[in-house]
């Protein structure tokens, strides 16, 4: 697709997709592929969602945009939800990842400065952490990659070692306004924290009076088999940051954070023209009806684990390809002895898409929907993948 009058930001697959169907994705020649990355953990009921395209449909029929200037009640009953199913009291409704962490970074500076402590603006930040790509959370992510040749870097991020909170606790001073980590790394290679770091960030926050954040933009929404990923620690942060599988494939976002966090953003303060517009509430309340439903997140953990147990055993078998299985619910990580762009391109050699992330690592993101058939697809598929590059393999052949 290159040689467009695209932004060459992209390196592309040469691949064009017409439709989708659940895990499936038809290209405009008609060939069929096993989605496991879900446009990066963002379609989370699948493609054509049938409860998802109605809510759409209906909604587009009747009204798209309205602004901010007035009240948009399925913003409000979509905020109520995440509030009656959450640790927060309040919702703000943006558009994308970056943008929640943008306003989530806001919250926290603001608060400490309507508390009169101007000087606390500093984030923390974990190496291998990807907050998006706006000027500040680059900065906050803090990779040279994304960094370079965009100006000075965005003032107050501070990084430590991923998982090491004795230097956080270093590194606190009379700056210091929050604390930002993704409970699961996601582009950093499906990395979690104990949950014993997240308990003494919780305690370091508490006894000097930071905020914790939490990206949950990759690892929200069901994706881990609970609702959030923070819920397997017990761990509640301040302030949250919600995006992709929220939207089902529709861009929507949002911060969440308690009373005394968002306590701050009073009118005029913060603002945004297409978040939490009637569109995007529209599907994210249908998104909730499915995650929500009786026994929907249980049924994830469960295929979580069949998904989980088969790729063990793909490891086993071929330990010169894969060195570990890593990651919780369907937010699965390959970790690899290959390299990690050669072994996405051998999945999708084989009609397989996932999508590459740091350490070496193939991010598998299928929907939350996935059918026990398609899991054993995927998994033929994937041990089809690493035969193909595996020496042993070759050489008892
Ligand atoms: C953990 C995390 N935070 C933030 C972002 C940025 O989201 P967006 O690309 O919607 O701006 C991403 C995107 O991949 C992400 O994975």
């Amino acid at each position: 697709m290159s040689g467009s009058a695209l932004f060459d930001t992209y390196a592309r697959a040469p691949l064009a997709f017409e439709r989708g169907e659940g895990c499936w994705m038809i290209t405009d020649t008609g060939e069929r592929y096993l989605d496991f990355g879900a446009g990066i953990a963002v379609n989370a009921l699948g493609h054509a969602h049938p409860h998802l395209v109605a809510a759409l449909t209906e909604q587009a029929g009747k009204l798209w945009h309205v602004s901010n200037l007035y009240e948009v009640p399925g913003q409000r009953r979509l905020g109520e939800r995440l509030v009656a199913s959450t640790f927060a009291d309040r919702v703000f409704f943006t558009n994308s990842g970056a943008e929640a962490i943008e306003g989530a970074i806001k919250t926290a500076r603001r608060y400490h400065f309507v508390n009169g402590h101007p000087e606390r603006f500093g984030v923390i930040t974990f190496e291998g952490a990807f907050h998006g790509r706006t000027l500040a959370t680059i900065a906050a992510g803090g990779q040279q990659k994304y960094l370079e040749g965009f100006g000075p870097k965005a003032a107050g991020f501070d990084q430590v070692p991923f998982d090491d909170i004795d230097a956080v606790e270093k590194l606190i001073g009379p700056e210091t306004a929050a604390i930002m980590l993704e409970p699961v790394q996601g582009e950093g290679g499906i990395r979690a924290f104990p949950t014993q770091s997240l308990k003494r960030l919780r305690e370091l926050c508490d006894k000097h009076g930071l905020l914790l954040i939490f990206d949950e933009v990759q690892c929200g929404v069901g994706r881990t088999g609970k609702l959030f990923a923070y819920e397997w620690s017990g761990v509640t942060p301040d302030i949250m940051a919600v995006a992709k599988g929220i939207g089902g494939g529709f861009p929507m976002a949002a911060v969440l954070a308690t009373e005394e966090a968002a306590s701050a953003m009073t009118p005029g303060v913060h603002g945004t023209t297409f978040g939490g517009n009637p569109l995007a509430m529209a599907v994210g309340n249908a998104v909730l009806d499915v995650l929500l439903a009786d026994g929907f997140l249980d049924d994830v953990a469960r295929k979580a684990l069949l998904m989980k147990q088969g790729l063990a055993a793909i490891a086993d078998e071929f330990p010169d390809v894969i060195q570990e299985i890593r990651g919780a619910g369907l937010m699965l990580g390959v970790k690899c002895k290959v390299s990690n762009a050669a072994f996405n391109a051998a999945l999708r050699e084989h009609k397989l898409l996932a999508v590459p992330a740091g350490d070496n690592v193939v991010r598998l993101l299928p929907a939350l929907t996935i059918t026990d058939a398609d899991i054993r697809e995927g998994l033929d598929r994937i041990r089809a993948a690493a035969a193909s590059m595996s020496t042993q393999h070759a050489a008892a052949n």
